[in-house]
């Protein structure tokens, strides 16, 4: 019997390696084979005809009724309610693999000693930031607008264009090798068996637990290279979905606030604490978590969700405030003008126009979903109003609060154009008591597009990319990568532009990074797409590629208009010569058929 010590990477890789998806799910469910995959009912759901498919080469399951989909530990944890630790010690039994036990001492002294890594790397590249090879970073910062008291109280720093600063450093100091291996601070090279560090020329942004522990890093390109971001990879020690950017420096404020704003970006948090805004933290670029709302939670009764106003944004506010209120927040929040955070608007009206903004935008959760039904219902006939109602029904009826209840009975009569009564009347109808504990909003009003077997646009072209590298390099080049409307498929994207090595390495890293990301079924579901994706899906790239730079060209000439509004309102001759002339470059680019 071969054993293993940790639940790493390569052990579980060593699992699944062993085993076999259809076999295992095939003890439970009868499955028959069509095409490339294995088709039987979903045990997650009731159906009569299937829906649920698994892969043998992905190694992937996916069900296109209920959406459930992932790998064979992602299976067995939500088929038995396991946790992932005990869901690969069934498996791991089953591919006769033993797993060691009583490590746990050893992994609090390991922490411990990562910890004291992280705090002297910190000290390190704060050094560098404000010694004589920070200049360029430094200057960065201040372009940015940050001041100082933030690069001391976030404690920001720099790392140096070398490959072996911060390996040297740490090694002079008397750090463990192992150690600092285990800190992600430095990175394996793919071809040689040496390490190189994984930050450089980058700012450095620390990132603290709530007590002053520095858990991980985020680094920031200083220009427009990409990645813009990178952060410590995922450890026993750091999870992005566990922690908030800024929560150790905000606490205090957001305990005596009662409140907390959350915002997307390290820069937004920053520039809001600096401008002010005490109480606010951010989610580290990934979706809200339910850890990371449970965490705030401990702070505060109250979340102020501060988003993008753009489309994604607005899909995220939403998904945010289901749940912030899943931990019992009482949420609140504010959408900016589409395609500004918080940071730029600042920059552009500074922070009175800022906190003007929120204190006149600022609604309660059902206040913003109530407008976004308004704005995403095509007409407000008879059927919409009543969907608009039942929707907001177990939120209306749920509120402890009397005059609560009767307030949004109001705004609905009046948003409704519906006489109140009648909207109390349908508010406490048993009719539609089926929808009861139906939490998505299952009505036509914001439909759920990914029906059986249909897939979105967006969803082919990420298949069509992770398939194909020459389809990948091509959208590269053309539009970038950053145009997906799903954070999450975004989210895959940006993880896979930053995977090296063939192919097939990089297919089965983003597998495993999905599932670390809780994206299983999200790729689980565009994997299954990858066998489907055919030559003829490239006319369909190429239209889409030409869609997005279309749109690129109708937001270059979108910003000289708004450049031009406030020229002419208060510009000086010099200012609005410059102007033309960078207006002149622009048209002529147009004309030479593209803008970048
Ligand atoms: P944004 O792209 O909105 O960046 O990503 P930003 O915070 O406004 O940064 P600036 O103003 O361009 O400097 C929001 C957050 O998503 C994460 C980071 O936490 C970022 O702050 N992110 C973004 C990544 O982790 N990786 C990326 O490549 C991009
Ligand atoms: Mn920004």
């Amino acid at each position: 019997m071969k054993t293993i010590a940790r639940f790493d990477d390569h052990n579980i890789h060593e699992i699944e390696s062993r085993l076999d998806i259809v076999e295992f799910i095939s003890e439970t469910v009868n499955l028959s084979r069509k095409g490339n995959n294995y088709w039987g009912l979903c045990p997650f759901h009731q159906e009569k005809t299937p829906s649920f498919s698994v892969n043998r080469d992905k190694q992937m399951y996916y069900c296109f009724g209920c959406h459930a989909g992932g790998n064979i530990f992602s299976y067995l944890m939500k088929k038995d309610g396991l946790e992932f630790k005990e869901a690969v010690e069934v498996l791991a039994a089953k591919a006769g693999i033993e797993i060691i036990h009583g490590e746990e001492k050893k992994t609090t002294d390991q922490r411990r000693q990562i910890i004291a890594v992280n705090n002297a790397a910190t000290q390190y590249y704060q050094d560098m930031l404000l010694g004589p090879k920070g200049k360029n970073a430094r200057d960065y910062l201040e372009r940015r607008g940050i001041i100082p008291d933030i690069i001391s109280s976030f404690k920001l720093g720099y790392a140096l264009d070398e490959w072996n600063g911060i390996e040297e450093y740490l090694l002079k100091k008397g750090f463990n090798a192992e150690i600092v291996k285990l800190s992600g601070l430095i990175k394996r090279s793919e071809y040689q068996n040496r390490y190189y560090d994984l930050f450089r020329n980058r700012i450095i942004f620390p990132i603290f637990q709530y007590r002053q522990d520095v858990v991980g890093f985020g680094g920031r390109s200083l220009g427009d290279s990409l990645p813009k971001y990178l952060n410590t990879a995922e450890t026993e020690l750091f999870s992005k979905r566990k922690n908030l950017y800024g929560l150790y420096q905000a606490r205090e404020s957001i305990r005596e606030a009662n409140a907390a704003y959350l915002v997307e970006g390290y820069m937004d948090c920053m520039k809001l604490q600096q401008s002010g805004l005490k109480n606010v933290v951010a989610s580290l670029g990934t979706a809200l978590t339910e850890d990371q709302a449970r965490l705030l939670r401990r702070y505060t009764e109250k979340a102020i969700v501060l988003y993008d106003g753009d489309e994604a944004g607005q899909r995220e506010t939403m998904r945010a405030i289901t749940i912030l209120g899943g931990a019992k927040l009482k949420v609140e929040a504010v959408s900016l003008p589409a395609g500004k955070d918080p940071d730029e608007y600042i920059d552009i009206y500074g922070k009175e126009g800022f906190l003007q903004y929120i204190q006149n935008n600022k609604f309660s959760d059902i206040e913003f979903k109530l407008n976004r039904y308004l704005t995403a219902v095509p007409t407000l006939d008879l059927n919409a109003k009543i969907s608009i109602i039942n929707t907001l029904k177990n939120d209306i009826t749920g509120l402890e609060s009397a005059i609560e209840r009767d307030f949004y009975t109001k705004l609905l009569a009046q948003k409704l154009r519906v006489e109140e009564n009648i909207v109390f009347q349908e508010l406490h109808s048993r009719h539609n008591n089926h929808l009861v504990g139906q939490k998505r909003n299952n009505i036509e009003i914001l439909r759920d597009n990914n029906k059986y077997g249909k897939y979105g646009i967006q969803e082919k072209i990420l298949a069509a990319m992770l398939k194909d590298n020459e389809v990948y390099n091509t959208v590269k080049k053309r539009i970038g990568i950053k145009f997906f409307a799903n954070p999450d498929y975004q989210t895959l994207v940006d993880a896979f532009d930053q995977l090296q090595g063939d192919p097939v390495k990089k297919i089965y890293d983003i597998r495993s990074f999905a599932f670390t990301e809780g994206l299983d079924a999200v790729y689980a579901r565009v994997a299954m797409l990858i066998d489907e994706v055919n030559p003829n899906e490239a006319r369909e790239v190429e239209e889409f590629i030409r869609r997005v730079e279309l749109k690129k060209e109708d937001a270059q000439w979108q910003k000289v208009f708004t450049q031009l509004d406030i020229l002419s309102d208060r510009g000086d001759f010099d200012s609005i010569l410059t102007f033309i002339l960078k207006l002149d470059r622009l048209t002529n680019a147009t004309r030479e058929g593209g803008i970048q």
